[in-house]
């Protein structure tokens, strides 16, 4: 399936998440995941991107890293197990002991109805006893970062323009991206996420075989709340009698 966004901006996404501290953010995910006590835990990214945050991961966990963006893909590091796919359509017939994904990537799924098939392929591809692991950014964490993500640079190359935008009353957050190459090639990207009120997270998670065991301030161990900026889910599997 070709990839509708993260094509062309592949090229410059190390360069603008620069300021993003992966191995801290790898050393929480670890942390979370050590409640499976499993010493090397069989594991799946989905969404990685550019693997940016695998690469602090594979040496922890039997890890496969996944998006479906080739393009973010083959940026990663050649050492990683690397899967293209639609985290709505997961191909994988094996069981994971722990399913994850970072930065956002939910609010992608810009409709419940994709929303709840995320939930059901990840029920499908997890051992009854995994974890499956989240974030999602909410309304204050756009209304705070809607200003400083307009932006402009230039790396290898390729001049970048971001322009950002809340829209509160359809809840999408739209992030447009314009490229202009060497040779005056322009090539324009537009990013949408949808951002889901807190509560419709768990009516969302109640419909599935998934329950919320913890649901944390991202990066924190506190609970999280409605005003929280991003927050981190932590799911099982329901138990069946
Ligand atoms: C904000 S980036 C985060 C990438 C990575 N997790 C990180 O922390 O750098 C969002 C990623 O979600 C991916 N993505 C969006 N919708 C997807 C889907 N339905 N299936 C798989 N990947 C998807 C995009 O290709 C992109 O790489």
């Amino acid at each position: 399936m070709p990839a509708k966004t993260y094509s062309t901006i592949a090229e410059i996404y190390p360069h603008m998440m620069r300021s993003i501290d992966y191995r801290q953010w790898a050393d929480y995910i670890l942390e979370l995941s050590g409640e499976l006590e499993i010493k090397k835990p069989f594991a799946l990214e989905l969404a990685a991107g550019t693997c940016s945050l695998s690469k602090f991961l594979w040496k922890k966990m039997n890890l496969i890293s996944s998006d479906y963006s080739h393009p973010m893909l083959r940026k990663g590091e050649e050492t990683l197990q690397r899967v293209c796919c639609d985290m709505t359509l997961l191909p994988f017939k094996n069981k994971f002991d722990f399913i994850f994904s970072t930065f956002d990537s939910v609010n992608y799924l810009a409709t419940k109805e994709k929303f709840l098939k995320y939930l059901r392929t990840a029920s499908g591809c997890l051992k009854d006893d995994g974890l499956f692991l989240f974030d999602v950014s909410l309304e204050n964490n756009s209304k705070k970062f809607e200003r400083y993500l307009n932006r402009r640079g230039k790396v290898n190359g390729i001049t970048y323009q971001q322009r950002s935008l809340y829209n509160p009353s359809s809840r999408i957050h739209y992030n447009h991206f314009r490229l202009t190459f060497d040779d005056g090639r322009t090539v324009e990207e537009m990013h949408k996420q949808k951002i889901y009120r807190f509560e419709e997270y768990f009516d969302f998670i109640d419909k599935s075989d998934f329950y919320v065991h913890k649901c944390y301030k991202a990066f924190t161990f506190k609970n999280a709340d409605p005003e929280t900026e991003r927050a981190q889910f932590i799911l099982k599997k329901k138990k069946i009698c």
